[in-house]
């Protein structure tokens, strides 16, 4: 009865230990787990864009290359300017003046992690072309949707 009341004593102490112990770890794996754009993407029409450093603001730039175009000129990449939110699941806005048209795209999303941690940007996109007169306004404007996949971590 003694001996049964020491064990439950000592299980009761490494439990208390083991308790302490797991906090930092869950803490620490969640910090890891925080999508932070920085980095190399790619969507599923085969574009790519280049992310650079987040800024504590959460301010980002980077390089898009698009797979796809309606302009008669060759696809050159084009700088984006970006914002993202602080989440592990963040949202993010960027706009891309694209180099080889007067047109420019501006894109929505949000980053998901799935439960092996890989990273998923689900956006929501506006291209702007110019047109020659307001007359052709009503068809300036397209909207569109598109995933991206991380290529190469920041
Ligand atoms: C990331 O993208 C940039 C721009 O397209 C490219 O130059 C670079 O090689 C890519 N990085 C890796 C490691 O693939
Ligand atoms: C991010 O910052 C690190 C350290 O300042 C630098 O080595 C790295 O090249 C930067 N990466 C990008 C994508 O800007
Ligand atoms: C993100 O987009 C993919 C592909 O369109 C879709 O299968 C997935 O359900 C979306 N994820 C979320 C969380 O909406």
């Amino acid at each position: 009865m003694a001996i049964g009341t020491a064990l439950l004593g000592l299980l009761a102490f490494l439990l208390g230990c083991s308790g302490t112990s797991a906090e930092p770890q869950n803490s620490e794996r969640s910090a890891m787990r925080k999508c932070v754009l920085t980095g190399n993407w790619t969507n599923d029409l085969a574009s790519t864009m280049q992310i650079s450093n987040v800024s504590n603001t959460g301010a980002f730039s980077g390089i898009y290359q698009t797979a796809v175009s309606d302009s008669i000129n060759p696809i050159r990449p084009s700088p984006l300017q970006g914002v993202q939110g602080q989440g592990a699941q963040p949202v993010f806005g960027f706009t891309i003046k694209w180099n080889f048209a007067e047109s420019i795209s501006v894109f929505v999303g949000q980053c998901f992690l799935d439960a092996d941690g890989k990273e998923q940007l689900n956006t929501t996109w506006l291209l702007r072309n110019m047109m020659e007169s307001r007359k052709d306004d009503w068809k300036a404007t397209r909207v569109g949707t598109n995933t991206f996949y991380r290529t190469v971590r920041g």
